[in-house]
């Protein structure tokens, strides 16, 4: 198996209904993993990117929440239609999608 030259982390957490964090898997980030998978192969990128489901990675309110590795972009609000673009402009493109990152506020 090759070394993957980037790392997706989807967050799929879910909390109970009326949870006051929310959570990703409310709204439905599992969609996203399989959304990733389309858009790798459709790319020919199979080797090149480790996509990984994750617990919760802290943004929840934003979320789904989707980091990248090793560039360390976070995003926020990720729906499976977003994964097309974060593959060609972040993975293929090297530039992050700026609309779906995770403000720098947040991190207080
Ligand atoms: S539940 Fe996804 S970031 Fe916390």
């Amino acid at each position: 198996m090759p070394k993957p030259k980037f790392h997706i982390l989807v967050c799929t957490t879910t909390r109970p209904p009326g949870n006051p964090r929310g959570s990703c898997g409310q709204k439905s980030s599992q969609d996203i993993i399989p959304a990733f998978y389309q858009e790798m192969e459709e790319k020919m990128l199979f080797g090149q990117i480790l996509i990984t489901e994750s617990s919760c990675l802290g943004p929840c309110g934003m979320g789904p929440t989707v980091v990248v590795y090793p560039d360390g972009v976070w995003y926020k609000g990720v729906t499976p239609a977003d994964t097309k673009e974060i593959i060609e402009e972040h993975i293929v493109n090297g530039k992050p999608v700026e609309r779906l990152i995770v403000p720098e506020e947040m991190w207080g």
